[in-house]
Formats: structure tokens, C-alpha cells, sequence
């Protein structure tokens, strides 16, 4: 396995490297999730990237840039293991010289959700992505679709900018108490892990109700609601039955929806999400 820190470095190699390239762009601290991107990605292409870069831009003043895991040795032998050919760890510097001055900034998808608790978190995301896209020129490109509105908003900038590429959403991960695989997982202390369970549970009640031909979504949003607010551990940023493109939030699903909610949890911020209806697999 290559491990590239240069632009030149990636530049070199991916003229080495003929066939389909499918890219897994992580931020580390590896888990199940992204070992599944991995697996996609081998599955499709010729060639495994990686890319390992906690991406300053994208965390807010009082978010956890600095506290955010990381343990490179360990996700390099992960990588290693699962059979990736080339990982990019850029320096900070080589992704953001002292004057840089250059933003992708995805309008309206992201003024919603997770962008309107974490101002400016997807002017970094489709920042570093862009970047990120730009030096490795991959053909594929494996997100997750734990992170919907992050899969959607990349999707979009890929649309909007013709890059030539293709984005695959893969799906969630899950712990067997259905929690959603996350690198921040790790700090919730073991009474707080055992509440995070209640995240899915709100989901799968929600799904339900859709599934037994409910449409209003206030209703969904109440049933979320009930198995939320028992929980005193639990502080409910958003829950939200949104159109499955736009995000807006729905009065009554007529068509392919997404049921998103972000809590916090002591000190860690755990997001989640579900489709119904719908296909999320189309380039739109
Ligand atoms: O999902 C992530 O890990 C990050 O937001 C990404 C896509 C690697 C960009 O920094």
C-alpha cells in the first residue's frame, strides 16, 4: 500500500494507476463503516484510494477539531489490511496554504438540518471534497448514507461543478443495538452508549408508521418524538421528515423521504438517518 503526502506524490502514482479508481475519503479513526466503503469500492474498481484528513475547515469555533480521534498507525493498517492501494494523508498545509482563499459553498441543500446547527460545516466539507477530488481525478467516490444530507450536498456540488465523477452511496453500518457506526462513538461513556441505542429506535418508529401507510409527517415526527424524549441523557437537536433531494421539511410525504435527527449526548453529537420510499442510488 502507498502512502502519499505530497500532491505531486498522488499526482505520480495515479498516472501509475490505469482502470476505474474508486476513492473512500475519511477524516480516520476507522470503523466498520468505512471498512464497507472500502469493500464497495474494491468490489467496483480496479483501484482503492483512500484519503485520511481531519478537515479543519469544516468543524465550527466550538466543535471538536482538536479532541476529534485520530490514530494513524491504526488506520493505515486498516487500510493495509482490507487491501486499499494508496492512502493520501496530506499535511494541513498542503491542502490549505496560509493564503488560501478559494470556497465551494452548495447553496439552500445546505442552509437545512445539519447546516443550520453547524454553520458553515459544508462550505468545508464540499471545500476539502472538491480538493480532494481534484488531486486524485477518482472515478468513484464511496460516502455513506449515515451522513444523508452530506451525501446529498457532495452529490449536488459533483452535479453542479460536472466533476467527472460518480458518487455511490453505501449503506449504514450498525452496531447490533442499531447505533450507527461513527468515529465519535468512542466518547460516549458506557451509560451514554447504552442511551444512544434510542437514536435507531426513533428511526425504525418512524419507518414503521411509513411502512403501514402513514404520510403525515408530523405524525412520524411525533412518534420520533415518544421514544426520544424518555431518555434524560438525551438533548434533541433536530428530527426532521424532509424531501429526499431538496431537504425541505414535509407537511405530507408524497414521495421519496428522508427521516434525519441529530442529539447530543453529554458532550458528543450523534446524527442519524433513514430513506423511505425511495431510491437514493440516482445521480440527480
Ligand atoms: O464524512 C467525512 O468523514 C468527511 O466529512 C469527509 C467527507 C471525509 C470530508 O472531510
Amino acid at each position: 500500500m502507498q502512502i502519499l503526502h505530497t500532491i505531486p506524490a498522488v499526482r505520480a502514482a495515479r498516472q501509475d494507476a490505469q482502470g476505474s479508481l474508486g476513492l473512500v475519503p475519511t477524516m480516520g479513526y476507522l470503523h466498520a463503516g468505512h471498512m464497507a466503503l472500502v469493500r464497495a469500492a474494491r468490489a467496483a474498481n480496479d483501484h482503492c484510494w483512500a484519503t485520511v484528513f481531519v478537515n479543519s475547515l469544516q468543524f465550527g469555533q466550538n466543535e471538536d477539531f482538536n479532541t476529534y480521534p485520530r490514530d494513524l498507525p491504526r488506520d493505515l493498517a486498516l487500510f493495509e489490511e482490507a487491501g486499499v492501494d494508496a492512502v493520501f494523508v496530506p499535511e494541513a498545509e498542503t491542502m490549505y496554504t496560509a493564503d488560501f482563499s478559494t470556497y465551494v459553498d452548495v447553496a439552500e441543500l445546505t442552509d437545512r438540518l445539519e447546516g443550520a446547527a453547524r454553520p458553515g460545516h459544508f462550505r468545508g466539507v464540499t471545500t476539502v471534497v472538491c480538493k480532494l477530488l481534484n488531486i486524485v481525478q477518482p472515478h468513484r467516490v464511496y460516502l455513506g448514507r449515515k451522513d444523508a444530507q452530506q451525501l446529498r450536498v457532495i452529490r449536488r456540488m459533483v452535479r453542479d461543478l460536472n466533476i467527472p465523477t460518480t458518487i455511490v452511496p453505501v449503506e449504514t453500518v450498525r452496531e447490533p443495538d442499531g447505533l450507527a457506526c461513527s468515529s465519535r462513538n468512542v466518547r460516549l461513556e458506557p451509560h451514554e452508549r447504552q442511551a444512544a441505542s434510542v437514536l435507531y429506535q426513533a428511526l425504525q418508529a418512524a419507518q414503521q408508521r411509513y411502512t403501514a401507510g402513514e404520510r403525515n409527517a408530523d405524525t412520524l415526527r411525533a412518534a420520533m418524538h415518544a421514544i426520544l424524549a424518555p431518555e434524560p441523557l438525551l438533548n434533541v437537536e433536530y428530527v426532521s421528515i424532509a424531501d429526499d433531494e431538496s431537504l425541505e421539511e414535509l407537511t405530507t410525504i408524497e414521495g421519496p423521504a428522508l427521516a434525519s435527527l441529530a442529539v447530543r449526548i453529554g458532550a458528543t453529537r450523534l446524527i442519524d438517518a433513514l430513506e423511505f420510499g425511495g431510491d437514493c442510488t440516482s445521480t440527480r
